[in-house]
């Protein structure tokens, strides 16, 4: 197989036969196929499980979709929930946008398109929260049209089947590897064939150490005909990471804590958490009447894609019976939000790390 090393965008795309109909024969008989969505042609279960595969591994979905599923059975059912419930079931996967917009795509196929899921990948693409990739994917397998995926995964196992040295920063290489992923389609078999590629992705063509010696694709792969498979794909340009810090102030009042909700855009946008403070400063001054004291508890990094966020919580115990009146100037100078049972905050949507805190309580 010829190397694409650079490959202009207008390139003709080589015809590869062999590598669909291997990975097709590949699937069948090694793929998965005891996982739940596998094998469905019912768009709704398709689309949340590629949903919530994204950025997420299929061993940490598992139990999200069956509870996701068994909340809202259909579309019409989770168009018609709050964003609140379908932010207190995502709790825990994180990329919050991703529940936001399937909510707001569940409202659309109710609302635009009598309930039912559009039927062709380019339709399906202009639904919220639905990419070119997820788009083909849902239409490959519930309606068996010949329509090329390329997440992150299908971009190593293509990139080094190809041995395609284009630098994927650039959006003209990005689309010539799509031209390529097109024109390597099978004739027949399009379930079996972009299931497999994600098979193959999450499995042997792993990023670091693939195991290139069990791999179908092993005698036609490009990069392992050059030893050195970890060198595709190509991507050169590093995400520029940034760093913030801020205090998060943990208020119980009783066994109450005071929760706010996050604003609609940003990190963590309309989870349940706990007030945030930019500095020591600004926490000492609002709590200075307050009876009791705060302790400082051992800060948590919170790692996002653009972000390494430092979390450092102060836990405050205000007394049970606390007079109405002192508890009332303390809930004025807090930030908007309300005083929910312990118990009854690990249903709602919250962040990761603020779950965790809550679920183990205060350290003694
Ligand atoms: N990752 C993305 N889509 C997937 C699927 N359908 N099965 C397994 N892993 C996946």
């Amino acid at each position: 197989m010829p190397s694409h090393r650079p490959t202009p965008p207008d390139c003709p795309a080589t015809p590869l036969p062999p590598l669909a109909s291997t990975l097709v024969a590949w699937q069948r008989q090694h793929g998965r196929h005891s996982l739940p969505w596998v094998g469905s042609r019912d768009p709704y279960r398709v689309w949340l499980s590629e949903i919530m595969l994204q950025q997420t591994q299929v061993s940490v979905v598992l139990d999200y979709y069956q509870r996701f599923l068994a909340h809202f059975p259909d579309v019409a059912a989770l168009a018609a929930a709050s964003q609140d419930d379908v932010l207190a079931l995502w709790s825990g996967l994180g990329y919050y946008s991703r529940a936001r917009n399937l909510h707001r795509c569940a409202q659309a196929v109710v609302a635009d398109h009598g309930g039912c899921f559009p039927a062709t990948s380019a339709a399906l693409a202009s639904l919220p929260g639905i990419g070119r990739s997820t788009a083909a994917a849902i239409a490959a397998f519930c309606f068996g049209e010949r329509c090329a995926i390329l997440d992150g995964n299908v971009k190593r196992v293509l990139g080094r089947a190809l041995g395609f040295a284009g630098d994927l920063a650039q959006a003209r290489q990005e689309k010539a590897l799509w031209q390529l992923a097109e024109a390597l389609l099978p004739e027949t078999g399009i379930e079996a064939y972009t299931q497999g590629l994600m098979d193959l992705g999450a499995s042997l063509c792993s990023q670091r150490k693939p195991a290139c010696d069990a791999c179908p694709l092993a005698g036609l792969c490009v990069a392992r005909a050059e030893g050195r498979p970890e060198a595709y794909p190509v991507k050169t340009r590093k995400l520029k990471r940034g760093a913030r810090a801020h205090l998060l102030l943990w208020l119980d009042w009783g066994d109450r804590v005071w929760l706010v909700q996050r604003p609609q855009a940003g990190v963590w946008a309309g989870l349940w958490s706990l007030p945030e403070l930019d500095t020591e400063a600004a926490l000492w001054s609002l709590t200075a009447a307050w009876p009791g004291e705060g302790r400082l508890l051992p800060p948590v990094v919170h790692v996002l894609t653009h972000l390494d966020w430092r979390l450092q919580p102060c836990h405050w115990l205000l007394p049970a019976d606390l007079p109405a009146s002192q508890r009332q100037a303390i809930e004025a100078g807090l930030p908007p939000g309300r005083w929910v049972l312990r118990a009854d905050t690990l249903a709602m949507g919250l962040p990761a790390p603020i779950r965790r805190w809550l679920e183990a309580g205060p350290p003694a």
